[in-house]
Parts: structure tokens; sequence; C-alpha cells
């Protein structure tokens, strides 16, 4: 790869043990190897890493979504960014595609933590110097670091491979009025009209729908999310939907999928024609329902790292 404008040494591209597939194809469409790194754990858990190669002023890049089993995944990323630290990097990424522990971004209640702030504390102390990102539960997330943050939308993946549908009959559905912003621009990419769900928290884990407001009635419904994890959000939306008379062909986008507890069987009702997703989360192909469709992110991040690494802007990558 041309290094013109790069600002620190080679590129080096390590890759956490959360999502090795993801790693290959960014490294694959880089035309880097990844580098060499062992991680193993001792008897009693610990985690132990260490580079088998040189990383010394280099441009080091750490691949790792902080996905199930999240604590540990997110330990062994702090653990190869102090190594690398600890090495001598010139620059360390950390490319974290799925941010875990995000959701909690600010408090709900008295005595709770902030654990989206918490944890970008713990990866600037550890000895990130810049983070690359794809859709954090919420945009202010990017505030909680004091480093540059590139944070990447899978939106137009989910744009491209929707228009190729030709839904003319669709509506875009924000599940919650957290997701109406990344809605209105899919509709808007898609020239479809939207339709918002108003949802009441009815638990730390829990809402239900309140008011559907925007014409579903007839209409092929597309709801994205930045997570699926129970799918509980999605099947409320699907009841609510289904009960306004939309047809029963419901389209989910979703960038993480994050897929816990009964996700999978809730997403199995025949109402839901198609689920798609991207990798930012490793999807087990024996597990994969056959409705699951999933985008490659690596395209995405490959750019995205290529173009930090020369020192070139990365905003043509959100248009
Ligand atoms: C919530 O604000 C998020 O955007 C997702 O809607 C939520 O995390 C999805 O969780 P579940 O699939 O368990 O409803």
């Amino acid at each position: 790869m041309p290094t013109d404008g790069a600002a620190y040494g080679e590129l080096k591209l390590f890759c956490g043990s959360s999502i090795p597939a993801l790693g290959r194809e960014i490294a694959d469409y880089l035309h880097v190897a990844l580098g060499r790194v062992t991680l193993m754990r001792f008897a009693d858990g610990e985690i132990y890493c260490r580079y088998e190669e040189n990383a010394r002023g280099e441009d080091a890049f750490v691949i790792q979504s902080t996905c199930d089993p999240v604590n540990e995944h997110l330990m062994e990323l702090l653990i190869m960014v102090d190594a690398l630290k600890r090495a001598s990097a010139g620059r360390i990424t950390a490319v974290v595609p799925y941010y875990g522990y995000g959701r909690k971004d600010k408090k709900d209640a008295p005595r709770e933590p902030i654990t989206g702030r918490l944890v970008a504390d713990l990866l600037t102390t550890a000895g990130v110097n810049r983070m690359l990102t794809i859709d954090l539960h919420a945009g202010q997330i990017e505030g909680f670091f004091n480093i540059p943050v590139d944070h990447l939308r899978a939106l137009p993946l989910f744009a491209d491979y929707l228009g190729r549908k030709g839904l003319r009959d669709g509506v875009v559905v924000a599940p919650d009025d957290g997701a109406v912003r990344r809605s209105k621009q899919l509709a808007d990419r898609l020239d479809l009209p939207l339709a918002v769900i108003f949802q009441r928290r009815v638990g730390t884990d829990a809402k239900e729908p309140i008011q559907v407001v925007g014409e579903v009635q007839g209409r092929i419904p597309i709801l994205i999310e930045d997570i699926i994890d129970t799918a509980g959000t999605v099947m409320r939306a699907a009841d609510v939907l289904l009960a306004q008379g939309c047809q029963p062909e419901i389209y989910v986008c979703s960038t993480h999928p994050v897929f816990a507890g009964p996700a999978f069987e809730r997403l199995a009702r025949p109402e839901i024609k198609e689920v798609i997703v991207t990798n930012t989360i490793p999807v087990p192909a024996e597990r994969k329902p056959a409705k699951v469709t999933l985008l490659s992110a690596a395209p995405l991040l490959a750019e995205a790292i290529r173009r930090i690494h020369l020192n070139q802007s990365v905003s043509l990558l959100f248009t």
C-alpha cells in the first residue's frame, strides 16, 4: 500500500479475538497481512498479549468489537493497547466496530453509571490515540473521548441494498424516538415516507409503544435500528404496525447484530420478511437464520483506515 502522506510509520493491523473474520476482510481489502500477536488466557482467566513483530514508531490499528463476552473483549482490547503503547507504537487507533456499553450514555435514574463514558476513559488511559467506530448508540458518545473519533455510518450500505429492491410501497419507520434521525436519512435516500413509533420506558430494559405518527396502512415497513439485542423493540414495533394495517412484510435493518436471548425466536415470526445487519459483530453461520442478510462493513472500515493512515479526509465516506 502507498505511504505518501503518512504521518506515522508503517500501517500495522492487529485483530483481537472478537471478530477475526472482519479483521481478515479488512486486511485483504488493504492488501496488508494481519500483524502477528499472541493472545492467550492464563489458567485463572487473566489475559496475556505479546506482539510478535516490531511496532516501534508504527501506525498501529487494533480491531476489536466489544461484543459478547463484552468484559473479556474489552479487557483484551485494553491489554492489546497497553502492550502496543509499551512497544513504542507511533500512534494507536482502536477500531471498535461495535462499541459495547455505549447504550448507557446518560443517567436515567439517580445513582446510575455512565458506562459509555467509563469505557472511553479506559481506552484513552490505556493509550488509544484515535478511535474509529460505526454507529455509536448516540452521536454524543464521540464527546466522551478527548481524542479524535471517526464515527462511520452503516446507513449507505442499507440504502444501497434496499434501493435495489425497489420497495415503492415502503415506509421507513423509526421504532423509537432515538432512531428518528437515521430513519429520516434512510427515508430521504430511498425517497420513501417516514413514520415514527413513540415508546414509553416501563423499566430499565423495557419500553412500550404509545403512538405511531405517519401513514403505515397498506405499506411495507422498513425499520432501522442501531442494535438488535433481544429484538424486543422490533417485536413491539411489528405488533403496533400490523395493528395499524401495514403489509405483513416487514424489513428490519440494524448495524449491530447483538442477537441475545430470544432474538432469533422473535425474528422468526413470518411477518418479518428480512433482517439486514452488518458484520460488526460475528453471527455464526450455523446460528444464522436464512432471513438474516449480512452486509460487510469491511470495505467501509478498511477505506477509513487507509485514509487515516495517509492523513486524508474520511468525510467522503459519509456521503
Ligand atoms: C435502544 O435505544 C436501542 O436503539 C435499541 O432499540 C435497543 O437496544 C434494542 O434492544 P432490543 O433488541 O433488546 O429491544
